[in-house]
């Protein structure tokens, strides 16, 4: 098969020529910098997992009608997504105080905010990603008015509509971060949600044993890093009950 483009490099993701115009390639890596962002870590077999419960959460989504990148899964680690103008924008929704938020308010981890909020990063590692209000947004061009009432529109449905999946499988939704980017078809342009939701871009917590279950709360350790992976993935049904046997291949389910 000949050599494809390869047209990024993240830390837990590569970025390849799609087969057609307008397509990419997106590959999971096993390497995460969760918790660690100095440091980078392999937890064999992670991709696998993130690759199918990215899936099943961006399919989930489609289905409600929330426009995203994803076409559909081509194999254990990659799947073929749509090619967006990517907004240099995160977008964090929070329903419950941790990380940075529970740190700048004095608050504990798992407050209980008085509703969603929705705070917006600007998408850099040389800074950091530093926070931003919709002014720096819209006077710096990285996102029109318009185009920053659709994001926060959107990023709150897929907020609420994530909180009632999780809540369904036991875990509480502490918070999610997302990014958008725009597909121009023909004339027209949409907003839609890009790269990738799952262990690693949400803060989840188990209600029966009240701790967290998500790659942060692991703070680098690989045992730990494969039993949340291998429990959302359960969770979710994207592996059987019994979970896999062997984790240098996670069985799934099709
Ligand atoms: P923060 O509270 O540390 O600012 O994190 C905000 C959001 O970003 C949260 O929803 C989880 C997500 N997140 C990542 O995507 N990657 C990370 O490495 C960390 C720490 C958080």
């Amino acid at each position: 098969m000949a050599r494809r483009r390869q047209i990024s490099e993240g830390k837990a993701k590569i970025l390849y020529e799609g087969p057609e115009p307008g397509t990419l390639v997106q590959y999971f890596k096993d390497d995460t910098t969760a918790a660690t962002p100095h440091r980078r870590i392999v937890i064999t077999g992670k991709g696998v997992l993130n690759n199918r419960i990215s899936e099943f959460l961006m399919r989930k989504l489609g289905e409600i009608g929330v426009p995203t990148h994803f076409v559909r899964r081509l194999n254990m680690r990659e799947q073929l997504v749509r090619e967006v103008e990517m907004i240099p924008v995160q977008a964090v929704v929070r329903s419950v105080a941790a990380g940075s938020f529970a740190r700048r308010f004095g608050m504990p981890e798992g407050t209980l905010l008085p509703r969603s909020i929705v705070e917006y990063y600007y998408r850099s590692d040389e800074l950091e990603d530093p926070m931003v209000s919709e002014e720096h947004i819209t006077a710096f061009g990285w996102a029109s008015p318009p185009d920053l009432d659709e994001m926060m529109a959107l990023a709150l449905r897929i907020n609420d509509f994530l909180t009632g999946l999780f809540l369904g499988t036991g875990i509480r939704l502490y918070d999610v971060k997302v990014v958008f980017g725009r597909l121009w078809e023909e004339d027209q342009m949409r907003i839609v949600l890009a790269d990738e939701i799952g262990p690693e871009t949400c803060r989840l917590n188990d209600l029966r044993t009240g701790q967290r279950l998500d790659a942060e709360a692991c703070r680098g350790d690989q045992a730990a890093l494969t039993r949340v992976y291998q429990e959302l993935a359960r969770r979710l049904g994207v592996i059987p009950e019994s979970g896999p046997a062997d984790p240098q291949g996670p069985e799934t389910l099709q």
